[in-house]
């Protein structure tokens, strides 16, 4: 779960501070001669240019030639010449403008390269950075989500049932140490659960009822191999890896709530963050913030099917970089889906949100005739308002994850974000489609899949 407010203020840490500031993109090639990138830097460091990045790459169109692609830090665009107000002074409308950074850059680079130029137009991505939040572009930045938990976590609040147990504080912070020094690629950690943990973890387990079909289907697959148990707590790693086969998902442990940012860019790598301590023992019905109880049994079964994944992978992929404004919307959407959201499946409505099915009072309310229940629409739902400590006055009802998804699809297409994202599996990365050889690419990547496809419909065919 997330903390569904606070979106706008956790971009900008300190960590993120260097990805803030506004930075200049560009590509240039050279001939394969010593010294040849030695005259490059030397211009570049004559203009007192803080280079960020450095890559390259023998080039695809000349042999003998390396492609050079650099990121820089701007120091003067947009603001030469310009007064507070945005305005150019009086006195120098009539002159040519003075050149910005990248510009002088590109006049400097001209004679010692081939084809220098802004990655994207200066209109694009490399001038909109300063507006476009950071966002991570391969799965090990999402290391640096592991501090930045809003609350919980070791703190609690004083309303919380276990706040006033220095033992269950203790336990709790011994978890949450170890979600914290986690890192892409290590093993998950395994928790031995105490007995007491253990028998509240089965409180809940045998109150889960209501259940959509997908998450009836895929539950027994857990028990045969997760050790999904009522005596039993599953571990993180043994349900990562079961996800990764049915769907690319894998889990990593995390502190407490994320911000809704952070929490949604990590579904664009297909991660879900999930907590491992456990509620207190106390209320083994009631819970103020995510816990094992609910990742596991409320969230995890979804993300075993292939169009509810696909549906929270779209969510998160919509994320990445997109304006406050934009975060609020999609994590409402999140919030009357993933966490709250029911579904029609025959004559019946059953429910498929996480809150709902780790929360037995309020699922029973959900179903009841008590709350309104309105048809899901992507554009309506964004901009619901909702309560977050009392039971929803309204809930959405989805046709299903697949109408679900191409709605949300549908919505996300029409955010305001000066550049497209794909996710290549094959790196666990994030590539923003901000240049033609990229977008050649991609086309290329779909002809091949299309190449498939219609081989698989033609064997089809001849089989039928
Ligand atoms: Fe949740």
């Amino acid at each position: 779960m997330f903390k569904s407010t606070d979106s706008a203020s956790l971009h900008s840490t300190s960590a993120n501070s260097q990805h803030q500031l506004p930075r200049t993109s560009l590509i240039f090639s050279v001939s394969d001669r010593v010294g040849a990138l030695d005259d490059c830097l030397s211009a570049l460091k004559e203009l007192q240019v803080s280079l960020t990045r450095i890559e390259s790459r023998p080039s695809r169109t000349r042999e003998q030639d390396y492609d050079f692609f650099v990121d820089f830090v701007s120091q003067n665009d947009h603001q030469v010449g310009q007064r507070s107000d945005g305005k150019r002074p009086a006195s120098v409308d009539q002159r040519p403008p003075p050149l910005s950074q990248a510009e002088q850059v590109i006049k400097k680079l001209q004679p010692l390269t081939k084809n220098v130029r802004l990655v994207g137009s200066s209109s694009q991505i490399s001038v909109n950075a300063e507006q476009t939040p950071w966002f991570p572009r391969k799965i090990s930045d999402l290391d640096g989500f592991a501090e930045k938990v809003l609350e919980m976590g070791e703190e609690l609040d004083s309303d919380h049932p276990g706040a006033k147990d220095p033992v269950y504080r203790k336990r709790r912070a011994e978890i949450t140490r170890i979600a914290r020094t986690y890192r892409t690629g290590h093993p998950l950690p395994r928790i031995e659960y105490t007995k007491e943990e253990t028998e509240t973890w089965g409180a809940v387990f045998r109150h889960l009822r209501h259940a959509c079909r997908e998450h009836l289907y895929i539950f027994p697959l857990l028990e045969q191999n997760c050790g999904y148990r009522e005596d039993n707590i599953p571990q993180l790693e043994d349900i990562s890896r079961f996800l990764k086969e049915c769907t690319g998902f894998t889990l990593r442990p995390v502190m407490g709530l994320l911000s809704s940012r952070d929490f949604l860019n990590a579904l664009a790598f297909r991660v879900f963050n999930s907590t491992q301590y456990i509620r207190h023992h106390s209320k083994p019905l009631y819970t103020p913030e995510p816990d094992v109880c609910h990742e596991l049994l409320g969230h995890v079964p979804l993300f075993a099917d292939p169009d509810f994944a696909d549906f929270s992978h779209e969510i998160g992929l919509a994320s990445l970089g997109a304006s406050d404004e934009d975060i609020e919307k999609l994590s409402t959407i999140y919030w009357f889906t993933v966490e709250f959201g029911l579904c029609r499946q025959g004559d019946e409505v059953r429910a498929f949100g996480a809150g709902l099915l780790s929360s037995f009072g309020e699922l029973e309310y959900s179903l009841s005739d008590k709350p309104e229940r309105r048809p899901f629409d992507a554009n309506k739902v964004a901009i619901q308002k909702y309560p977050i400590t009392e039971y929803q006055p309204v809930y959405f009802v989805a046709d299903s994850f697949k109408d679900a998804k191409d709605k949300v699809r549908a919505f996300a297409a029409n955010l305001e974000r000066p550049f497209s994202v794909r996710y290549n599996p094959y790196t666990e990365s994030i590539e923003v489609l901000d240049t033609k050889e990229k977008v050649v690419h991609y086309a290329q990547n779909i002809r091949s899949e299309m190449s498939n496809l219609c081989d698989a419909l033609e064997k089809l065919g001849e089989h039928a």
